[in-house]
């Protein structure tokens, strides 16, 4: 039996897509093997780790739980829309400077997801910092190091 394709119409990082999808195609899995945006991660393919953090009309969402043909008509960002337009230059260098990564599997979804927390305003405590990254796995930092730079960021930019 052939897969059941959909046409498709999305905007990914501002450039307008339109694309023919299978209906069961999630969106980090069109992202990577049809766009080559591969900046956005599978891991757990279960809504658990994180890795496939993306956002869809200014939303952070799991792009493993969702389909790519629920995005038609939506505004998808992906890290490499968010890094290149400078958004959130500061999170990557605090990153770095703070060996906020090692593998870097978790890096893209932990930024987004920072982003998302930083966007709020004002300086979050380390708990709520915490608190608002625990969705998001990484197997190699323990944390702490994560945490130090999106506090020095929310820290700068509050400055
Ligand atoms: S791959 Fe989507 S949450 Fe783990
Ligand atoms: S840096 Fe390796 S999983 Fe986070």
């Amino acid at each position: 039996m052939s897969a059941q394709v959909v046409d498709i119409a999305l905007s990914v990082n501002g450039e307008e897509v339109r694309e023919s999808v299978e209906a069961r195609k999630t969106l980090v899995d069109f992202l990577r093997e049809d766009l080559g945006l591969t900046g956005s991660h599978v891991g757990c393919e279960h809504g658990v780790c994180g890795a496939c953090t993306v956002r869809v009309d200014g939303v952070v969402v799991r792009g493993c739980l969702m389909l790519a043909a629920q995005c038609d008509g939506a505004r998808v960002e992906t890290i490499e829309g968010v890094a290149d337009s400078g958004e959130i230059a500061d999170l990557q260098d605090a990153f770095q400077r703070r060996n906020a990564l090692q593998c870097g599997y978790c890096t893209p979804g932990m930024l987004l997801t920072a982003q998302e927390l930083l966007q709020g305003g004002g300086v979050p405590g380390r708990e709520t910092i915490r608190a608002h990254l625990s969705g998001n796995y990484c197997r190699c930092t323990g944390y702490q190091a994560i945490v130090d730079a999106v506090e020095a960021v929310a820290q700068a930019r509050n400055a």
